[in-house]
């Protein structure tokens, strides 16, 4: 089965770049490299119209080379050796959609140390490893893309590098996991539990090899911590982000906030602030009429709010193999027209030239200031006036109180506050929850708005 792509590959000597066709060699071809290699074989003559060249994929690094040739065909070489495809002479581009972080670090840096631009949808190599990278790949002088890496098939990067670039940002919000989305969308239309969403999920390709990242938040914090660089021009700082899942999230929450006209979602915030920024992943409530909550199943929906275009949002798939195969060959037509440009003109890996980015401070769990939704549980109904003084006592902002209406769990308490700092909020809910009148843990989530 395995192919020497030494032996049969042409020599290119003498051809100039921009006359022939831009070679691609793959490392990986799961859900994401199928879906590229096919949309590429589809879509061939759209896109060498659009590129101006052709776009061929020439070598391919794959684990499993039986399962490998039966996607690529006869006519591709193929190894099981991954540096290969990275450091050949004849590849101009590597497209790294293998995951993980160790050995694709490895590669990605290899095949830029040989002068290599790189495609990568692989969003936890970048949050963790993007400084290293971006840097190794401006002293080579080539390209790293990864519109693939976020919200795969939204335009997102695009968007926040070159369309809002006026802009000053001052927040980007949005759903951006589509595993988590799915697996709460499930549990709230069609009343599935979430280990049966979940496996649903997995079964359609949309969660990670590692389905913990997807639930504990992880995954859309790698896409924060991107989304937040090219909005802020930060570098990627993976460990600022405050990370929350949906694992302990409870379905009483789900059903006490349809009452309360809301829906809960997995966000993705990045705010900034006088004194720094919210970089924040968490369970949220999102007003029932907002076009946000109808971002359903494995979709993604993304809002940016800049100072002069005011609230954009962006709506699209956000799993998926060709979804994915979008963004990564639409990187692949920017490759195809770098040739013979300077590295300065090309636009920055985060939206930003170097000099320009600045550390900006991250703000600790204490500071972010929203609005917050509680659940109390309570001894009987009629201590719903003693949960709201007590929180007014302690100068929370209460809005809202009402009764649940559960039945199964007993009297809860359900309060929404004004805008608050978590600190005050956790301070007041600590000395809430040593109150006679508590019967049970106290819940905490954050409502979010979402208004320009
Ligand atoms: N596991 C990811 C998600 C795949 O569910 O969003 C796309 O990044």
């Amino acid at each position: 089965m395995y192919r020497d792509p030494v032996l049969s590959l042409q020599p290119l000597a003498g051809v100039p770049a921009a006359m022939r066709p831009l070679r691609v060699g793959m490392i990986g071809i799961g859900t994401v490299g199928s879906g590229t290699f096919r949309v590429l074989a589809r879509n061939q003559a759209e896109i060498a119209g659009r590129a101006g060249r052709g776009i061929e994929v020439v070598m391919v690094a794959a684990r499993n080379l039986p399962r490998a040739a039966g996607i690529v065909g006869d006519g591709i070489p193929l190894t099981d050796d991954p540096m290969h495809v990275a450091t050949h002479p004849d590849i101009d581009v590597l497209v790294e959609v293998a995951g993980g972080t160790g050995p694709a670090r490895d590669w990605v840096l290899a095949a830029i140390a040989h002068g290599k631009h790189v495609v990568t949808a692989n969003k936890a190599l970048l949050a963790e490893h993007g400084a290293e990278i971006f840097a190794a790949a401006r002293q080579h002088g080539v390209a790293v893309a990864y519109e693939g890496a976020v919200a795969v098939s939204i335009p997102i990067i695009k968007a926040l590098r070159e369309g809002l670039t006026a802009n000053r940002i001052e927040w980007v919000a949005g759903i951006i996991n589509g595993t988590t989305n799915f697996i709460l969308s499930k549990m709230r239309d069609e009343g599935l539990d979430f280990a049966g969403a979940l496996a649903q999920a997995q079964a359609l390709g949309y969660a990670e090899a590692d389905p913990a990242f997807d639930i504990e938040g992880i995954d859309a914090a790698h896409k924060l911590t991107l989304l937040a660089a090219n909005a802020f021009g930060t570098p990627v700082r993976f460990a600022d982000v405050q990370v929350e899942g949906i694992t302990a999230l409870q379905g009483v929450d789900v059903a006490c906030a349809e009452q309360l006209g809301y829906r809960i979602k997995l966000l993705g915030i990045a705010r900034r602030r006088e004194e720094g920024v919210e970089l924040r992943v968490q369970p949220a409530l999102v007003p029932a009429a907002h076009l946000m909550a109808h971002v359903n199943g494995s979709m993604n929906g993304i809002m940016v709010k800049g100072d002069a275009s005011g609230v954009t949002m962006y709506y699209g798939a956000g799993a998926g193999s060709e979804q994915t195969a979008s963004a990564v060959i639409a990187d692949l037509v920017d490759m195809a027209r770098l040739d013979g440009t300077h590295a300065a003109q090309r636009v920055p890996h985060l939206g930003f030239h170097a000099h320009a980015m600045s550390q900006l401070k991250a703000l600790p769990r204490a500071a972010v200031h929203t609005s917050h939704y509680l659940r109390v549980p309570v001894h009987a109904a009629n201590q719903i006036e003693a949960v709201a003084a007590f929180l007014a006592a302690r100068r929370i902002p209460v809005q809202q109180v009402v009764l649940a209406a559960q039945e199964k769990t007993g009297p809860q308490v359900l309060v929404l506050t004004g805008p608050a700092p978590q600190g005050e909020i956790d301070l007041a809910v600590h000395a809430l929850q040593a109150s006679a009148a508590v019967a049970g843990a106290v819940t905490t989530l954050r409502v979010e708005t979402l208004a320009g």
